[in-house]
């Protein structure tokens, strides 16, 4: 292990997701074990900038596996995109002892730690936390497998309410750039349509599914939609599009929004955080830099930061055909 890391610093940046507790109670622990000093930075990199720091130690993150959100508070810090902001942060690290950063957040978050290493060769060791599954390098990222089970079963909710009024939903999930909320959860739910932006079905088609649905006896229907789809039209203009075109279908909308960032997280997630957290330090004690861990097959794996930030996440093809199949 290398000596030249004697303190290690935390943060959570961007949006937040359940299990980031978990790496952060795991990151404080694993510097403890390793007899090497902690500082939680609060508000993510805007915390740094503005000195916002806290020793920590094994007995700060008591209690903390089974909450969501992140005790050390997040934000998307405009300040950290300037040369000033980050000097600061470098300058606030430095006067505090800080020898390395460890980076919970996405991609956004992920790049300001690249920028930051790059100007100052500060090391930095990325965790992926974010509901949206959507980073290269990690079959899962903090916080997916709580909001998946999130969605379902507020789907599963949905459903009896479709059933028993005979109505199309349109349920609109989270995922800005990515659909794997709403393919996998679509899926879960058993959803009759499931619109994600890697792949645009198109109008002509849902209304094909939706007529098809129809004739085969189905008196209700889900249709999960990823914010992201690039159908081009958001969720309230296909409900009027659809009720315009086929007037037997009686249409809701329910967007679920922040809630599927907030919750218990799930035991996967904990497990996964847990995992993540230790490798976190560990890398970095042994002398290493500008790698995100990650979950591949199971294994923790190191992924160079860079390729982790313009590597693109693919959805599994398999599960669109499952989907097509499953909801005849
Ligand atoms: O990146 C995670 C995410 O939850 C996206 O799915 C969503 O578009 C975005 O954050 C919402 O961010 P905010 O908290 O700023 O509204």
């Amino acid at each position: 292990m290398s000596a030249n890391i004697k303190k290690i610093g935390v943060l959570t940046s961007g949006g937040d997701s359940p299990g980031m507790n978990a790496a952060i109670r795991a990151v404080v622990r694993a510097c403890a074990y390793h007899n090497i000093e902690c500082a939680g930075i609060y508000r993510g990199y805007q915390g740094m900038i503005e000195g916002d720091f806290k020793e920590m130690n094994a007995r700060s993150v008591n209690n903390i596996i089974n909450k969501g959100g992140t005790i050390l508070k997040s934000a998307r810090s405009k300040d950290f995109m300037t040369k000033e902001g980050r000097e600061k942060a470098h300058e606030n690290l430095v006067s505090n002892n800080i020898d390395a950063i460890v980076v919970i957040g996405g991609n956004g978050s992920f790049t300001g730690g690249l920028i930051f290493n790059e100007e100052y060769g500060f090391p930095v060791i990325g965790i992926p936390g974010t509901i949206d599954n959507d980073i290269y390098g990690t079959s899962f990222t903090l916080g997916y497998d709580t909001a998946l089970n999130t969605v379902v079963e507020v789907i599963d909710k949905i459903r009896d309410t479709a059933s028993s009024h005979n109505r199309l939903f349109f349920v609109e999930v989270m995922g800005r750039d990515a659909g794997h909320i709403a393919l996998n959860a679509g899926i879960g739910a058993g959803a009759e349509e499931i619109l994600i932006p890697e792949e645009d079905m198109g109008l002509d088609r849902l209304l094909e599914s939706l007529r098809k649905s129809k004739a085969s006896g189905k008196s209700s229907s889900i249709v999960v939609i990823a914010e992201g789809d690039k159908i081009g039209k958001n969720v309230f203009e296909l409900k009027d599009y659809v009720e315009e075109n086929m007037p037997e279908y009686d249409v809701r909308v329910s967007i679920l929004g922040h809630m599927q960032r907030g919750g218990t997280p799930s035991c996967f997630d904990r497990v996964l955080a847990s995992r993540l957290g230790v490798k976190a330090v560990e890398t970095l004690l042994e002398g290493k830099s500008n790698y995100m861990v990650g979950l591949l097959k199971d294994e923790i794996v190191l992924t160079p930061l860079e390729n982790a930030v313009k590597g693109k996440s693919q959805i599994d093809k398999e599960l669109i055909k499952v989907s097509d199949i499953v909801s005849i």
